[in-house]
């Protein structure tokens, strides 16, 4: 019924929910669908799937061929954010549709907070805050902290965020700043191993700033963490996944490690109860990027993106392969 007017406007079906982010001029270009309950009925993408052009997804949503069958003329996916763990890249490229993320635009927030995080994990910091606010500094002084200074830090994913925390850490007085990859990157001054559990043998705090997905889950199980050793300090800004969650509750309660900063987890917005519990874990909700100005930043770009596909510029920022 509707047909003449949504033929003048791309239709856009939006599976991420945008209303944190600033939300801007993208309805004046686009016909938007707003639908994220993929595992709902979709008796509106039986109906609307077929006209929908372009799809604003969220790295936290699965998309993969049981939505794509629906979808047979979609033919670019913008996904908010720089990680893409979810996002079936196979049955995307056999379908010659265009993904595209929002990396760089986040770098330098991301790295901001995983410093900060790591500062607050190794101080204490939301421990301290907590002993105020349950009116105990009058009845004892906060125990000592550990400290960061004089540790060797090993960074899982030298990419941009981890060279953007590698630049931020050669600031404070850590006595080695190391990262791990098949190959060596011959521009940076950091120590290089091949392999993560050589690496964790050396370090005392483990930076995790790699993408998720099948290839990187459950990298850092009970043998990397049994060798940062009782002094060790993990700190996870990407991706759940990326831990074993069994080996790092353990390792926690157990005092195999010393404690754990994270700001994202296995099922967000699940956190385990387990963590809760635990007072050597510093816990966040997953705001690695988000500030305000960054965020407004991310949704520009992905409105960029969407507007120079279907203006036939291509995509700005598609996926790596
Ligand atoms: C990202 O950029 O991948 C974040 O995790 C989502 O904002």
């Amino acid at each position: 019924t509707n047909n003449g007017r949504l033929a003048d406007k791309p239709v856009i079906l939006q599976m991420a929910e945008l209303a944190r982010f600033p939300y801007r001029s993208i309805g004046d270009r686009f016909e938007v669908i707003r639908y994220w309950q993929i595992d709902e009925p979709n008796a509106m993408l039986a109906r609307d799937g077929a006209k929908v052009r372009g799809m604003i997804a969220a790295g936290s949503q699965r998309i993969d061929d049981v939505i794509l069958d629906k979808l047979p003329n979609l033919e670019v996916i913008a996904n908010i954010g720089v990680g893409y763990d979810r996002l079936d890249i196979e049955a995307v490229a056999r379908r010659g549709i265009i993904a595209t993320n929002t990396p760089d635009v986040l770098t330098e927030e991301v790295a901001d907070l995983t410093v900060g995080l790591l500062i607050a994990t190794v101080r204490r910091m939301p421990q301290a805050e907590r002993h105020i606010r349950e009116g105990r500094w009058a009845k004892s002084p906060f125990p000592n902290s550990p400290s960061l200074r004089g540790r060797s830090v090993g960074i899982v994913g030298l990419g941009r965020i981890g060279k953007a925390v590698a630049r931020r850490l050669q600031g404070f007085e850590v006595s080695e700043i190391c990262y791990c990859g098949r190959t060596r990157q011959a521009d940076v001054p950091y120590r290089h191993f091949k392999d993560i559990r050589e690496m964790a043998a050396h370090i005392s705090v483990l930076i995790l700033t790699l993408p998720g997905g099948p290839e990187t889950k459950g990298l850092v199980d009970a043998d990397v963490l049994a060798k940062l050793g009782s002094d060790g300090i993990i700190v996870n800004v990407a991706r759940g996944a990326v831990i074993e969650k069994d080996a790092l509750i353990a390792a926690l309660r157990d005092g195999a490690i010393l404690a754990a900063g994270l700001d994202v987890f296995w099922n967000e917005p699940e956190v385990p109860q387990e963590l809760l519990a635990l007072d050597n874990v510093v816990l966040l909700p997953h705001v690695g990027s988000a500030s305000q100005k960054t965020r407004a930043e991310m949704i520009e770009l992905l409105q960029d993106n969407l507007f120079a596909w279907f203006e036939g510029r291509g995509p700005l920022t598609p996926v790596a392969e």
